[in-house]
């Protein structure tokens, strides 16, 4: 039986909000690259952005590209967007379709959607050269409700160890078959942790979201996954509204036909460490990624998923949802700019966090844990 408890039943054992450094410093920024990441599994996407094989989209972190790929039996692939002649990034559409084969613009090394090296000109002259000896970079991937991940360490956990506590906890809402409606990019002048710990607690909603909080009080918030790397639970919609929407009206029809009633007035807010945010309503799914640009920019993509035939259905209104959320998404990435600046500022030091901001606290502990500060990272600690 999953346990609910009030965020300020969790407590927060005294904590204090993050030292600025955390959130100003390139030198930490560039730590959490190597060490969060490009260590850890990190959401890329849906399996729907690549239906046919051959279809690819590219994701940038930092210094690395990934080109995730369908391959011509149907599996999805990732490759480091490397060629392994000389090095040249491979491909710069930031998604499309490899025309059978990928091939790299510079002496026109050519891969196949599984990444063997199929051809280079002019290397049979050279002695013990052989193709089998140079295939794309693989890249660890994993396919999870429909959504795809990878993970750039060398020889990652395995995604079902690291995300064992999410397998199959949402089946009821049929995430594999829903579809995206609606993309939105954001482009946030904040550090990515910032948003992270925005999301974790609804002790913002009455001061900064009126639409919400109408619709679902800011204390209606009950969490079952309370500490690690997935944090969350649910908050109730009010009798008399159907979901979060600008109308307060449902989008259209229920996610999924299995969803159980207790679910119909529930949202389900639940962050994914390090880049994902999953909002699960009766009537459509937000997801947002995160792509952290730089200690104090924060790009983020957010995704609005529906039930696969929502859209033949008359009354379907997708913006209801969006535009509501994109308010409210707005208002958030506001505060965590001003933010920003406040923690930027040499007067800021770190404040105690409430009893109802347990869940930002916890994030803050998973974080430090993985970005696991050594002896000697004396700037750090
Ligand atoms: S660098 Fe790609 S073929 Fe030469
Ligand atoms: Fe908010």
């Amino acid at each position: 039986m999953t346990q609910f408890l009030k965020a300020s039943e969790i407590g927060t054992d005294g904590a204090m909000t993050l030292p600025g450094r955390f959130y100003t410093y390139p030198e930490i920024f560039l730590w959490e690259r190597e060490r969060i990441f490009f260590q850890q599994w990190l959401c890329a996407g849906r399996q729907e952005q690549i239906p046919a094989p051959g279809d690819f989209f590219l994701r940038n972190i930092g210094t690395e590209s990934v080109i995730v790929v369908r391959d011509k039996d149907g599996a999805v692939r990732a490759f480091h967007n490397v060629c392994r002649h000389r090095g040249a990034r491979i491909c710069e559409e930031a998604k499309g379709q490899f025309a059978g084969n990928i091939r790299c613009p510079y002496h026109a090394w050519t891969y196949a959607l599984d990444g063997r090296l199929l051809g280079a000109s002019s290397m049979k002259g050279l002695p013990g050269f052989d193709v089998s000896d140079y295939p794309l970079h693989p890249v660890a991937v994993r396919v999870w409700e429909g959504f795809i991940f990878f993970s750039l360490a060398a020889e990652p956990e395995p995604f079902e160890t690291t995300h064992g506590a999410l397998i199959g906890k949402f089946t009821r809402y049929g995430l594999p078959a829903l579809r995206a409606a609606r993309r939105i990019d954001y482009d946030i002048r904040a550090n990515w942790k910032l948003m992270f710990e925005n999301y974790s607690e609804c002790y913002h909603c009455s001061p900064i979201h009126p639409a919400l909080v109408k619709l679902s009080p800011s204390d209606s918030g009950e969490n079952d996954l309370t500490q690690g790397p997935f944090l969350g639970g649910y908050m109730t919609v009010v009798p008399g509204y159907d979901s979060l929407s600008v109308s307060g009206k449902s989008c259209g029809i229920p996610v999924s036909e299995d969803l159980p009633d207790e679910d119909r007035d529930r949202v389900y807010y639940y962050s994914i460490f390090p880049n994902m945010l999953l909002s699960l309503h009766p009537d459509y799914v937000m997801v947002h990624t995160f792509w952290p640009q730089s200690h104090d920019r924060t790009l983020i993509e957010c995704d609005w998923l529906f039930h696969p035939d929502a859209a033949v259905y008359p009354g379907f209104n997708p913006d209801d949802g969006v535009q509501f959320w994109d308010q409210v998404n707005r208002e958030d990435w506001h505060v965590c700019e001003l933010s920003q600046l406040g923690v930027s500022s040499r007067a800021y030091t770190p404040g105690p966090y409430s009893p109802r901001e347990s869940l930002s606290a916890a994030f803050d502990k998973e974080y430090l844990r993985v970005l696991n500060p050594e002896d000697g990272d004396d700037f750090v600690v």
